[in-house]
């Protein structure tokens, strides 16, 4: 049976997070495991979904794109969380790509075995809700900033958020691994990439962070974090 203490992310998935050890083991051992290497995509927008998938380890984003080929990254998912399931609530075509940031392992779970354990488990039930309800809340935050922040607030805001969950504190900051390019940057906060750029350059003058190639070190989280309010 898998140990799933080596995959420590995957116990707070909500699938997970409701079910006693014996049930999370057992479910764990139901799914299947997928590897995709970094700039690999899973699935596009508009393909059929049958799949609901946990991140185990690496980072993936979730994109769309405009019929002129602009992109908008609508999140960076890490370990513990959970994509996949609109397509499946709500039976129609993925409503976005999602595609590999870094070398990334996945668990995978057909809807049918998602209804099961939904039916069978109300706690899980309840686990799934909060998590849609807590994306519905964050992607209505990130809507009003699109309308009532400028582009410096909405990269501190989209940094703050990064380092809250992949960041490692260290002795001269908090270290976020974010993996992405200037231009993901620019496609995760809804602005240039040459906007997004003249942002950080001036968080990096002011000593509030420290730039490094897909990653920055917050020297100064307080500023930072007032920016991006
Ligand atoms: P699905 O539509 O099956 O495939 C794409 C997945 O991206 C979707 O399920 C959700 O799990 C996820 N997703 C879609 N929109 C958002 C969003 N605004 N924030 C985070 N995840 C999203």
């Amino acid at each position: 049976m898998t140990n799933l203490t080596d995959e420590a992310g995957v116990r707070t998935a909500p699938l997970f997070s409701a079910l006693d050890d014996a049930d999370a083991s057992s479910l764990r051992s139901s799914m299947v495991e997928i590897r995709i290497n970094r700039g690999d995509t899973l699935f596009k927008e508009g393909d059929e979904g049958d799949r609901l998938y946990v991140v185990v380890e690496g980072k993936l984003k979730l994109g769309t794109s405009s019929t002129d080929g602009r992109e908008n990254l609508l999140s960076i998912l890490g370990p513990g969380e959970m994509f996949g399931e609109l397509s499946l609530f709500d039976p129609g075509p993925r409503t976005a790509t999602a595609t590999a940031v870094t070398d990334t392992r996945l668990l995978a779970l057909s809807h049918d075995q998602v209804i099961g354990l939904v039916t069978r488990s109300p706690q899980v039930a309840l686990q799934l809700l909060e998590r849609l309800a807590q994306r519905l809340r964050r992607t209505n935050e990130v809507l009003a900033d699109l309308v009532f922040s400028d582009v410096p607030g909405r990269v501190a805001k989209a940094l703050m958020d990064l380092g809250s969950r992949f960041g490692v504190q260290q002795d001269d900051g908090l270290h976020v691994n974010h993996e992405l390019t200037q231009e993901e940057l620019a496609q995760l906060v809804g602005a240039s990439r040459e906007t997004v750029n003249k942002a950080l350059a001036d968080f990096a003058s002011r000593g509030w962070v420290r730039l490094e190639p897909r990653a920055v070190v917050v020297l100064d989280f307080e500023r930072l974090s007032k920016r991006g309010r």
